[in-house]
């Protein structure tokens, strides 16, 4: 802590902002807002087009990113990808490699078709040889891949140290602000999912950027966690390739193209990533089992949230898997993070007990609260739009929302009415789903004999 302030002070937090050294720190002086230049730059894009998505627009000049995510996900490829695409329109980009070789790194541009004019690199790891290194290329674009693995020879701790990483940070970005250096630092996340040892950078940087994905999937994953220029919350959304990552241009339907058509337990969600629509297959597998503690498992589903909805089900819609292990998917390796998806679950884990489909043309949107009622949700004509545009035909949703739209809406004020809609009819011969329909009394006769018989669940 105390070093890294030694650090900032070199550096000179006052001269980063207006090209000041450290001496000239005190003339720092009060200036009237409508005096300083308005030209803070536009974001430039990178041509990554997925990546400037996220971005929203590009990289800002002078701007200090932070791209966070697990190894092995493709961190160094998306920065080798955006750095060739930008020196080949005439920018031009230095890449420090503080982990991997020149020759590796060459082997990698080799494939990537990123062996072009503009691009500089150095394989090194100490502040001074980078600072160094910056002064001769002068670069337009500055890579550290990777942060973690940079050191200070100035600042009294061991390389890969909070105070190492937080201080090396510290200079960099100082020398971004000061320089107009845009500057991308790459950092590996921790198995907790926070950027490895500080999380601490994320106040240091102007955006950070997280990748991830499923290792054993082709999809990656681009989000903005924090932006100083622009809105968070848009996806960019890419597939690993032999040849890098090609950005998928119409996700719309991506996590459906394995789909089985006809299978309990699987339902349809209209998710929204940002400005996008995207359509998730959300799976569910219900197996009895004698064990007094069954199993819940949930990939790409807060496990928590199952565990709401198991008692919410159980408490409110009259079904009890108590004595079942549970499992639920969201397919490709997508998470779910979004309320929106609960009324999905519920009807994929109410499918898989009672073995009927849901149907091959039904999308299913909208939150379950504690009282077992569905909640509309944001974005929903927009949604649906996209699942119409990609042959669904039917909808299930909350009962107050969009009056109309381009789907046969299907409404229901709670998850007992949806159960009852769409899984009933023949369900008693299917299963021993005990469906309370839209008789408060039975509700209130269901909720009393599960409080009486309580199933841990
Ligand atoms: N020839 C290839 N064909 C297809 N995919 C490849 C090939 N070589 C590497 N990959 C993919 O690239 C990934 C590694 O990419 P990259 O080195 O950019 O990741 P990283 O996040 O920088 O990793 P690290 O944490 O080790 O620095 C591999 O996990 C693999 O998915
Ligand atoms: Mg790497």
């Amino acid at each position: 802590m105390e070093e890294a302030h030694q650090a900032a002070g070199r550096g000179g937090p006052g001269g980063g902002l207006r090209g000041l050294g450290a001496d000239d720190a005190p003339a720092a002086r009060p200036v009237a807002l409508t005096d300083i230049a308005g030209d803070t730059g536009e974001p430039v894009p990178t041509n990554v087009a997925e990546l400037d998505r996220v971005l929203v627009g590009g990289l800002v000049p002078g701007s200090i990113t932070l791209l966070g995510g697990e190894p092995g996900i493709g961190k160094s490829t998306l920065v080798l990808q955006a750095l060739a695409e930008m020196a080949g329109r005439g920018r031009r980009g230095l890449l420090v490699s503080a982990e991997e070789s020149p020759t590796q790194v060459r082997r990698r541009a080799a494939r990537l078709d990123a062996l072009v004019p503009g691009l500089w690199l150095v394989a090194e790891t100490s502040m001074p040889g980078i600072q160094a290194a910056v002064q001769e290329i002068k670069p337009d674009v500055l890579v550290v891949d990777s942060i973690q693995t940079v050191w200070d020879p100035d600042l009294d701790s061991t390389p890969g140290s909070v105070v190492q990483v937080r201080g090396c940070a510290h200079r960099l970005s100082v020398m971004a602000k000061a320089d107009g250096l845009t500057t991308i630092l790459v950092g590996h996340v921790t198995k907790e999912g926070t950027l490895a040892g500080p999380r601490l950078l994320e106040h240091l940087v102007d955006t950070v950027l997280s990748f991830d994905g499923d290792r054993h999937h082709a999809l990656r994953l681009l989000r903005s966690v924090k932006h100083r220029f622009g809105p968070t919350g848009e996806l960019g959304l890419f597939e690993m390739t032999g040849a890098g990552l090609e950005g998928v241009a119409d996700p719309g339907g991506l996590f459906l193209v394995d789909r089985r058509c006809g299978t309990p337990g699987s339902v349809v969600f209209p998710s929204m990533e940002g400005q996008r629509p995207l359509l998730v297959e959300i799976q569910a597998l219900v197996v009895q089992t004698p064990m007094v503690s069954p199993r819940r498992s949930a990939t790409g589903f807060d496990a928590g949230r199952l565990a709401l909805l198991l008692a919410v089900l159980d408490r409110r819609a009259g079904l009890s898997l108590a004595h079942h292990d549970v499992y639920v998917s969201a397919v490709g390796g997508v998470r779910i993070s979004e309320p929106g998806a609960d009324l999905a679950v519920c009807m994929a884990l109410a499918s898989a007990q009672t073995g009927k489909p849901v149907g091959d043309d039904v999308v299913v949107l909208g939150e379950v609260g504690l009282g077992g009622e569905v909640r509309q949700v944001a974005h929903t004509p927009r949604r649906l739009a996209e699942a119409a545009r990609l042959g669904f035909a039917r909808a299930l949703v909350a009962d107050r929302g969009p009056d109309e739209g381009p789907l046969a809406l299907r409404r229901v004020p709670t998850l007992a009415h949806a159960l009852d809609q769409y899984l009933g009819g023949d369900r008693s011969t299917l299963s021993p789903l005990r469906v309370v329909g839209a008789d408060p009394a039975a509700a209130e006769r269901a909720a009393a004999q599960a409080a009486a018989h309580p199933a841990s669940g």
